[in-house]
């Protein structure tokens, strides 16, 4: 199963991925979203990494954060970094419809690690999370491709579509896409999708 090697690269490197995280320049993205935001609302981290600096700049804004990710390592650093935080080891493929009520949703470098024939199905999963005008905001490949290669030093799998495909299937799990932007920041290309729940 291609999440064994994800979960087990990301426990490999996930100190190393943490120090060289920021060349990921994200703050414009996160500054958007988070003006769409109500006040203390409560975020759903899908991938949330070590967290940093995406929750810990959530918290610092008055919002709460729960975050999942398959990689126990990952999520050890999450607690760490962001004591604030509520953190699960939690494979995002098993994710059950309404299985969390959240006012918003974040998502950085994460939903192209599972194999992208069940890309819909999360989206369908995310969107029964949120209330109705609820929030998302999620980065996709921005062209296809499948497979795997060193990261780091360890194998790790990645599938995505491309950017049109992406915006199709987050439209038709029901949201209006009200941002879509290639990131080109970092030397690599990420499609940066804010959408609402209609
Ligand atoms: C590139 S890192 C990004 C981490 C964090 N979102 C950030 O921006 O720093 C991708 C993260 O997704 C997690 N991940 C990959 N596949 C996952 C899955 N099936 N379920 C939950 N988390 C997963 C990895 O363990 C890793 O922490």
């Amino acid at each position: 199963m291609k999440q064994k090697i994800v979960k087990k690269g990301y426990n490999k490197i996930a100190e190393e991925y943490s120090v060289q995280r920021d060349e990921f320049k994200n703050i414009s993205f996160l500054e958007k979203f988070e003006k769409l935001l109500s006040k203390s609302s409560l975020i759903l981290d899908i991938g949330c990494g070590a967290g940093v600096p995406i929750d810990r700049y959530f918290v610092e804004q008055g919002h709460s954060i729960v975050g999942i990710d398959i990689s126990e390592k990952q999520i050890e650093l999450a607690k760490k970094n962001v004591p604030q935080g509520k953190y699960e080891v939690k494979d995002m493929s098993e994710l059950k419809a309404g299985e969390y009520q959240v006012d918003a949703i974040i998502s950085f470098y994460a939903i192209f690690h599972i194999p992208r024939e069940s890309h819909q199905e999360l989206f369908v999963k995310l969107n029964s999370f949120l209330p109705s005008g609820g929030l998302i905001l999620a980065t996709m490949g921005s062209s296809e491709w499948e497979g795997e290669e060193d990261f780091h030093g360890v194998d790790m799998y990645w599938s995505h579509f491309g950017a049109e495909k992406n915006k199709k299937i987050i439209e038709r799990a029901g949201f209006e896409i009200i941002f879509d932007e290639i990131d080109t920041s970092g030397g690599e290309k990420h499609q940066i999708i804010i959408a609402k729940k209609v």
